[in-house]
């Protein structure tokens, strides 16, 4: 039995074949509507979601699946004080995959230690976030039709950021990433990620406060939120919360094929004008969000291969 916990679980290999089969999926979804029929995915999200939780649900929807679970803590008793290592003791008996987002980085790790059935982590605090990294690897060899000979700029919370944290080492697979990272002081990536794995794997990158700066050189912007629930008070968050803000008049700088990616949820990072831009490709990421995650429940499922 596989848990997806961080997104080297996967060898360069292996994430090929689930990247092949996401696209194999978006190009002939009929044939795998039933590939899942009597299978449930347990959603179990102690914190907020829209995209992961609903794309996770879909996914095993259009499977031929079914699903159940809770979107907060205080619908589950974890309110009453149980642990994560007996709740995933119980789901184990009425599921056969799950998907957790936890605040506490580790969660769905423990989870994984107990469980009877395939732990995906959905997100856990601000460590990592790796179905958002498969999200962006299918769309990156999707839309821009290779994976490396590029360079990204990541923009925004890079301290608390578990998406840019994950899809950094992600990359680093890959041949001449560059790597720009674009933050103010504040939210600069954490020691651990440029030491360990940057420097660590002798990767290019370099760090900068300024988008205009950088958006020139650009291949891929992936913009981030600054999250108001990793703050521990409300007035960094004010400072930090409109540092950047991508608009038409920025975009100038940038190519014509720099493409935009974004997690999502945005608040006012990317102005709404940029939204009909050709660039813009984050509502595109936030659909192949399905297609990898139907890929994924299948992979781990070891239904892949069932499918003819
Ligand atoms: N990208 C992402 O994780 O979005 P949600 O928080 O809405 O799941």
């Amino acid at each position: 039995m596989r848990h997806l916990m961080n997104p080297l679980d996967f060898s360069v290999e292996e994430l090929d074949r689930l990247l092949d089969l996401a696209n194999d999926i978006e190009k002939n979804p009929e044939k795998y509507a039933h590939s899942c029929a009597g299978k449930k995915l347990a959603t179990l999200f102690y914190e907020p979601s829209t995209r992961t939780r609903l794309s996770f649900e879909a996914a095993m929807l259009n499977l031929g699946g079914s699903v159940l679970g809770f979107s907060s803590a205080d619908s589950s008793s974890a309110a009453k004080g149980e642990s994560v290592a007996d709740t995933i003791r119980v789901i184990s008996c009425y599921a056969d995959i799950c998907a957790m987002r936890h605040p506490k980085e580790g969660a769905p790790l423990i989870a994984s230690m107990k469980s009877r059935i395939p732990v995906i982590n959905a997100g856990d605090g601000g460590h990592q976030h790796p179905t958002q990294t498969l999200t962006d690897l299918l769309t990156i060899r999707s839309l821009k039709g290779r994976l490396g000979n590029f360079t990204i700029g990541l923009c925004g919370d890079l301290k608390f950021g578990r998406t840019v944290h994950s899809l950094i080492q992600a990359l680093i697979r890959y041949p001449d990433v560059n790597f720009v990272l674009i933050s103010p002081e504040e939210l600069r990536i954490p020691d651990n990620i440029r030491d360990d794995v940057l420097r660590r794997n002798r990767q290019q990158f370099k760090e900068v406060v300024r988008l205009e700066d950088a958006l020139p050189e650009l291949d891929l912007l992936y913009m981030t939120r600054v999250q108001r629930e990793r703050f521990f008070n409300e007035e960094d968050y004010v400072r930090m919360k409109d540092f950047y803000i991508l608009d038409k008049e920025k975009l100038k700088l940038a190519g014509p094929d720099m493409m935009i990616l974004h997690p999502l949820p945005r608040v006012n990072e990317i102005s709404v004008e940029v939204d009909d831009d050709p660039r813009a490709a984050y509502f595109k990421q936030a659909q192949y969000g399905v297609y990898v995650r139907m890929a994924l429940i299948l992979t781990l499922l070891g239904l892949e291969g069932s499918v003819c």
